[in-house]
C-alpha cells in the first residue's frame, strides 16, 4: 500500500499535474487540492511506514489515511480527470498515460515527508510546474 501510493504521488506529480495545467487553466483549483492531498498523503505514508501494527495509533491512523485516499480518489475521477480529459485531447492523452508509465520506475519506493507545497514560486505552485514541464519539453530532456 505504501509502495503503490507513493508511485501514485510521485507520477501525477511529476507528469499529470504540469500536463493538466497546461491544458486547462481553469483546472488549477483541482490541481492545487490535489497537490496538498498528495503532500497530506506522503507525510501519513511517511509515519505508518515506521509505526508498528501493534501500536495503540495503527488503527486510527489507517483509518484517517484511507478517508483522505477515497476523498482524493472521487474528485480526481468524478471532477478532475473529466475536465482535463475534454481539454488535452486522445493523442496527449495517450502520450500522458506513457510518459507516466515511464516515470513509474523513477518513483521512490518509499515516502519521504517532503516541505508544504510553497505557493512563494514566481507565478504560483502549479505555474511553476506547467512552466518546469515546458521548458524540460522544450530542451527536450525527460521530466523526472
Ligand atoms: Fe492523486
Amino acid at each position: 500500500m505504501i509502495e503503490e501510493l507513493t508511485t501514485h504521488t510521485w507520477i501525477e506529480r511529476k507528469t499529470f499535474c504540469p500536463a493538466a495545467g497546461g491544458a486547462d487553466p481553469g483546472t488549477k483549483d483541482h490541481a492545487l487540492e490535489s497537490i496538498e492531498e498528495h503532500h497530506v498523503l506522503l507525510w501519513m505514508l511517511s509515519e505508518l511506514e515506521g509505526l508498528d501494527p501493534s501500536d495503540e495509533r495503527f488503527d486510527a491512523k489507517m483509518s484517517v489515511l484511507m478517508a483522505n485516499v477515497r476523498h482524493h480518489v472521487e474528485e480526481e475521477e468524478k471532477e478532475w480527470f473529466p475536465e482535463v480529459r475534454k481539454a488535452i485531447g486522445r493523442n496527449r492523452l495517450t502520450e500522458l498515460g506513457e510518459q507516466m508509465e515511464a516515470a513509474k520506475k523513477k518513483a521512490p519506493p518509499i515516502p519521504s515527508p517532503c516541505p508544504a507545497p510553497s505557493s512563494r514560486r514566481p507565478g504560483g505552485l502549479v505555474s511553476s510546474h506547467v512552466q518546469k514541464s515546458r521548458s524540460r519539453s522544450r530542451d527536450g530532456a525527460r521530466a523526472d
